[in-house]
């Protein structure tokens, strides 16, 4: 059984891990990336990386059963465009934004990422200050950054989050608060859901402007682990 949640702070998920290198994960490692930023199952992602040749794509996720269940899907597909990782986006998504190649990251996905409605365990988000960071100083000029969410108490502080740092722009042409649709050809799993419910979804897509990353606030620096060690 695949647990629903896991909690990112807990011990168990606080190991640095390395990012293997591009030729280890993709048949042509120069291809623009797409991140895909808890991409569970992974569907989502075996898709995009049929409908899309031209680029490689990893999803990264935090439950390791998902991981298995995507990464056999991928090799009994053969698809050499396409990887799936376990990993903890806050703890180590960091430093693997910081080892690729320059200009190499095309677009980020963040989409329906977990709400923790609970304010005590709002630290438990995935988008947190270091981390846009890190996306901040790996996407060059005018690449995306897409977020999703069927949840307005939590897509608002990561818009806000996201609008803070300077180094994003929406298109002039997008609607606000929310774009009208999603910009991507395929849906996620957890959308598909949504939308048969027949509720709302709260979309926004950045390109990434030319302003330096900010620098980190002291606090937001140190490691969200010591402040929940469960
Ligand atoms: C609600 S699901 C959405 C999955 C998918 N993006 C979709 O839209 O169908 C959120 C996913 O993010 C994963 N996740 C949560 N925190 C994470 C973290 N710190 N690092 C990596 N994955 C994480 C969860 O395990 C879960 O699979």
């Amino acid at each position: 059984m695949v647990r629903q949640h896991v909690n990112p702070l807990s011990r168990l998920y606080q190991l640095p891990r390395p990012l293997p290198s591009l030729p280890e994960l993709f048949a042509d490692p120069a291809l623009p990336l797409h991140l895909d930023i808890g991409c569970a199952r992974g569907r989502f992602l075996i898709a995009m990386a049929a409908h899309n040749p031209e680029r490689n794509h990893l999803g990264v996720e935090i439950r390791r059963p998902l991981v298995a269940a995507a990464e056999a899907e991928r090799l009994s597909l053969g698809a050499t465009n396409l990887h799936f990782l376990f990993c903890n986006a806050t703890i180590n998504l960091e430093t693997w934004l910081a080892a690729l190649p320059p200009g190499r990251l095309a677009l980020v996905t963040l989409q329906f990422p977990d709400p923790w409605f609970k304010s005590r365990h709002h630290k438990r988000r995935v988008l947190q200050p270091p981390l846009l960071r890190a996306l901040a100083a790996a996407l060059a000029p005018g690449r995306e950054l897409f977020l999703q969410s069927d949840v307005l108490g939590l897509i608002e502080p990561m818009v806000e989050l996201v609008e803070a740092s300077g180094c994003f722009h929406r298109p002039l042409e997008d609607a606000r608060p929310w774009r009208g649709s999603n910009p991507l050809p395929i849906p996620t799993e957890r959308e598909r859901l949504v939308l048969d419910q027949g509720l709302p979804i709260y979309r926004v897509l950045y390109q990434r402007n030319d302003a330096p990353p900010p620098p980190l606030a002291p606090d937001a620096a140190d490691n969200p682990a010591d402040a929940d060690p469960r």
